[in-house]
């Protein structure tokens, strides 16, 4: 991969007539990643749970930028039902679809199930989006060149599938349950791309993480009753060590949009502990790479969700 030594926002080319969507756009990452491809003359649809939080992020980016096309489509990655529907409105109006990003995510939550029964972690981080990815995949697969992104986190490194007890049901830990739902991202990329490879696909998926940013992630958890200890680290660590949301939202900008990554890449910043800095490949534990775990993920994934991928190419590309 050419090096991406102080690649920034400002290196994304034109994207007039693509069409991205993100997941979470109205806050952090999610917001930034808007922002700058709305910026540079994408069609940005913002998939959001909340609306009223959707409408608030448009209307910043259309200050800034006042020609930025941007939609709200509503999604709640916590419901399968929501993610179907959601997918069977975009649908009605498109044909093709050249980013997804998989970004939104929570973190540190006390123990608790998604309307469906699945761990809210992994439920809404790493199974909302394996849906979300596997109904949109024709869409993906009419588009030559499109690409997946996932956010993943340095928290994969600490992370295990816990096949025997994936809803953790016997030991349940918040910091774990999140590890667990990152490296479930991550594994869920790399094996998608395996895949994508295998079917001779024309599009790629790819993943990215953040390293350590600003933003209201941490929020929902301590509200929630998170150890007082922890908030109290947090609080004062975070404004320290962390990068503001522009510069978090680099690596996903880079693995959307530099012509130098290619399919299977995990991409994060360059500086200590990739911490921070400027987009690079990043380091992907061996377990997040052994393809045994990634296949059975994806049974287990395919089994929850009822959610089956067609890699079959699509016959003959409309654009729209
Ligand atoms: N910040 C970091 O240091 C860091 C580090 C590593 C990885 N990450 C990853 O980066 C991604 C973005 O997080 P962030 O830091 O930007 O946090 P954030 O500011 O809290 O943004 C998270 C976004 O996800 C949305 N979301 C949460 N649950 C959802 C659901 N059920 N359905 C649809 N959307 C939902 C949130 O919506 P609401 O606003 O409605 O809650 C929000 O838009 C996450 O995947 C996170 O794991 C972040």
């Amino acid at each position: 991969m050419a090096s991406s030594r102080h690649w920034t926002e400002h290196n994304i080319p034109d994207l007039s007539g693509q069409r991205v969507l993100i997941t979470g756009a109205n806050s952090g990452i999610g917001f930034e990643t808007a922002r700058v491809l709305a910026q540079r003359n994408a069609h940005v649809i913002l998939a959001c749970r909340t609306e009223g939080k959707a409408v608030e992020a448009m209307a910043k980016i259309r200050a800034l930028y006042p020609r930025a096309q941007l939609q709200f489509l509503p999604l709640d990655l916590a419901s399968q039902a929501s993610i179907r529907d959601m997918v069977v409105q975009f649908r009605e109006q498109y044909d093709t679809l050249d980013l997804l990003i998989n970004n939104a995510g929570v973190m540190w939550l006390p123990q608790s199930k998604t309307v469906d029964g699945f761990e809210s972690q992994l439920g809404t981080n790493h199974l909302g989006h394996f849906a979300l990815t596997g109904l949109l995949l024709p869409v993906l697969m009419n588009t030559p060149g499109a690409r997946i992104v996932t956010v993943s986190s340095i928290a994969h490194r600490g992370g295990q599938i816990y096949f025997d007890d994936i809803w953790l049901d016997r030991s349940y830990g918040r910091q774990k349950a999140y590890a667990q739902s990152k490296l479930a991202n991550l594994v869920f990329a790399l094996e998608l791309q395996r895949r994508l490879h295998a079917a001779g696909a024309p599009i790629i998926s790819v993943a990215a993480h953040p390293g350590v940013a600003n933003t209201n992630l941490a929020i929902p958890g301590f509200e929630q009753g998170g150890s007082p200890l922890l908030a109290r680290v947090v609080g004062l660590l975070t404004p320290v060590v962390a990068q503001n949301p522009v510069n978090g939202a680099l690596p996903t900008l880079y693995a959307a949009t530099s012509h130098a990554v290619e399919g299977g890449d995990y991409i994060g910043p360059d500086g200590i502990y990739e911490m921070y800095g400027y987009p690079r490949k990043a380091y992907a534990t061996r377990r997040s790479r052994n393809p045994e775990i990634g296949r059975r993920l994806w049974d287990l994934s395919e089994q929850l969700t009822g959610v089956r991928f067609d890699f079959t190419p699509a016959i003959g590309v409309r654009r729209g």
